[in-house]
């Protein structure tokens, strides 16, 4: 395993990547509404990434993805391919952006309701949502990973949702999928110690029901076995010496 510690150059170079990671979903939001396609919504990131922001789509391409984007709606886990499929009030879609800027990655995911939130999908986006930032909240020198995958496996549990195993976050840096692999389940005061340098996304996908997938035909698309809703947030950090950056913060948050 060799996790790249960024120098202070690097860091202000993930740091410009992360911030056009999460002005891309900060567009996207009002586009999100009932009627368009997920391959529209993937048209204008696309776009968007490439005309305004100078950038590049890293999905595009990578490993043979067709797309730009992932967009997985309701059931879906994660990795879905943008397509013809018409969104309708009461979907909820996760939009999984990462940009590639001056050779730096940002990579960050949201979950969107599509006009009047369905109860049960605003459940599951909510949990989802607090999980990954216990998760964070965890990131500190001296800390383990562990630490963070117990956050965020225990909380889950509590409210009686399932964690996905099959997919983690990852380091993150030069390259778009760097070690470590970071679990979103797990022991605390196991694994790796966390040492300021470090960049790595922090994504747990969350299903209403059982924790296991299946893998569509296309090769991409992962679905929750028992077809339960499933929602991920996903945020690209930085380990600091006095705790944690994100990086992919949007405007909103950023103030
Ligand atoms: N963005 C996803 C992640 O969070 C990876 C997508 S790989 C792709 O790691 F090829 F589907 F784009
Ligand atoms: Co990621
Ligand atoms: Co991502």
């Amino acid at each position: 395993m060799t996790v790249t510690i960024k120098t202070p150059e690097e860091q202000a170079l993930m740091r410009v990547a992360g911030r056009l990671t999460a002005d891309v979903l900060d567009m996207i939001e009002e586009y999100v509404r009932p009627g368009v396609t997920t391959a529209e919504l993937d048209r204008i990131c696309h776009d968007y990434i490439v005309d305004v922001q100078g950038a590049i789509p890293a999905p595009l391409n990578y490993r043979g993805f067709p797309k730009s984007i992932c967009t997985s709606v309701n059931h879906v886990v994660c990795h879905g391919i943008p397509g013809e499929r018409r969104l309708r009030a009461g979907d909820m879609i996760n939009i999984d952006v990462t940009v590639i800027k001056d050779g730096y990655h940002g990579d960050s995911s949201r979950i969107f309701h599509v006009g009047k939130p369905n109860i049960r999908a605003q459940r599951v986006a909510d949990v989802a949502f607090e999980a990954m930032w216990r998760g964070i909240a965890e990131v500190r020198p001296g800390a383990r990973l562990g630490d963070i995958g117990h956050a965020i496996q225990s909380f889950v549990e509590r409210q009686r949702f399932s964690v996905v195993r099959e997919y983690c976050g990852h380091g993150i840096g030069r390259e778009f999928h760097e070690d470590p692999q970071v679990l979103h389940y797990g022991r605390p005061g196991t694994g790796l110690e966390l040492e300021p340098g470090m960049t790595f996304t922090i994504e747990p996908m969350v299903n209403a029901g059982g924790r296991h997938v299946r893998l569509l035909k296309d090769g991409w698309t992962v679905v929750t076995r028992d077809h339960s809703l499933s929602a991920q947030w996903e945020h690209t950090i930085l380990v600091t010496e006095s705790g944690h950056e994100v990086l992919t913060l949007g405007a909103r948050d950023r103030e």
